[in-house]
């Protein structure tokens, strides 16, 4: 590592952290939500307000042959009403795709469902959700969130598991601990998503730096890969990262892994060229469609990820500040290429 990318490496540390310290900042959020300006932005990420919008996409998507999994956007509740009001939706929701033939497939966070109020409450929400689920024929996903939610996930996600076999966990490969949370799931036979991991966490708990975290990612995805892990319980890789992609493809390749034994996940909006050229070559692509009117945290986490995203965004604020006293021009408002 030279003097100027170790700087540089600080510099956007730095930076992440902050946005991930300002998503937890609840009065912001409530601001955020009520701005106009902050729409246009969002919907990059987050496809509509309404379930109806979000099946409009989900159909969309289906068309342009991607998978998909819904998230009903919600986390950190503190009232037990909110997290009984969540499952009532993930209900709705898995009742609207199964009666329209999308793809009956939901990931959820666990402080949605009340994990900070009450972990008895947690998992009877999950477990309601868990059982009109396994009657619909539909996947569960249970989202990982910052590593002071690690085990608390993994627990619940075991003790909720029988009412619905096919539901699966997601692992960030950040995290030190991951390589032997993989080893367990494997041998448990669970349905994995492997992703970077979204949340600023301690140099203790995590590996900060980008070269280290790929590497364990490769790492556990090849892991992940050879482990021959039962047909419906398919590995799930979740990057937008071409290199590591391609990657993974070579080694499946190499040991004769054929690509429906395994699928890529991405965000909606983010690398729809990857997404694309993906399907074109043949590979399942599951697209992570939110919905909801609690995006302000998930938001902030996609900011986080990627400067030129709040580049652009405070252009289009400058912009929008400007075109209250000029008219906008054509094709304004269109956001850069994930
Ligand atoms: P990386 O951040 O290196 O990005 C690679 C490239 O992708 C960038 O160069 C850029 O082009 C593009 N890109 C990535 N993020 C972008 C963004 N926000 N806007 C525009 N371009 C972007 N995390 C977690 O902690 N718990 C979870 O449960 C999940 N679940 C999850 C599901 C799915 C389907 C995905 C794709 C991701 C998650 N994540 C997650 C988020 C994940 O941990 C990680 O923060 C992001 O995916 C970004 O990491 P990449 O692997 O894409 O690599």
């Amino acid at each position: 590592m030279t003097l100027r990318s170790g700087a540089a490496g600080l510099g956007e540390r730095g930076f992440r952290a902050g946005l991930t310290w300002l998503s937890h900042r609840r009065a912001l959020g409530r601001l955020a939500t009520r701005i106009p300006v902050t729409r246009p932005m969002v919907a990059r990420f987050v496809v509509g307000q309404t379930l109806d919008e979000a099946l409009v996409a989900i159909e969309r998507l289906r068309t342009a042959g991607y998978a998909t999994t819904v998230d009903v956007l919600g986390e950190s509740v503190t009232a037990a009403d909110s997290a009984i009001a969540a499952a009532d939706r993930y209900e709705a929701t898995l009742q609207a795709l199964a009666e329209r033939g999308l793809d009956r497939n939901v990931s959820m966070k666990l402080t949605q469902m009340g994990l900070d109020i009450d972990v008895d409450l947690c998992r009877a929400t999950v477990e309601r959700v868990f059982r009109a689920a396994a009657e619909l024929g539909a996947f569960v996903r249970i989202d990982m969130e910052d590593h002071t939610k690690t085990d608390a996930t993994l627990d619940l996600w075991r003790a909720v598991r029988r009412w619905n076999p096919s539901s699966g966990v997601v692992i960030q490969a950040a995290l030190r601990r991951s390589p032997a949370d993989i080893e367990r799931l494997i041998a448990e036979g669970a349905p994995v998503r492997l992703c970077k991991g979204a949340y600023n966490e301690p140099a203790s708990i995590a590996f900060r730096e980008r070269a280290a975290i790929d590497r364990a990612y490769v790492d556990l995805g090849v892991r992940l890969l050879r482990a021959g892990i039962p047909a419906g319980a398919r590995p799930a890789f979740a990057t937008h990262d071409g290199r590591i992609v391609e990657q993974l493809i070579r080694v499946a390749d190499g040991d004769g892994i054929p690509p429906d034994a395994y699928e890529f996940q991405m965000l909606n909006g983010v690398r729809r060229d990857l997404q694309a050229s993906l399907v074109r070559r043949g590979f399942g692509v599951r697209v992570y469609v939110p919905y909801g009117t609690e995006w302000y945290p998930y938001f902030m986490r996609r900011l986080a990820e990627r400067p030129a995203n709040v580049a652009f965004m405070l252009r289009s604020v400058v912009k929008e500040g400007r075109g209250r006293r000029q008219p906008p021009k054509p094709n304004e408002g269109a956001p850069p290429p994930g």
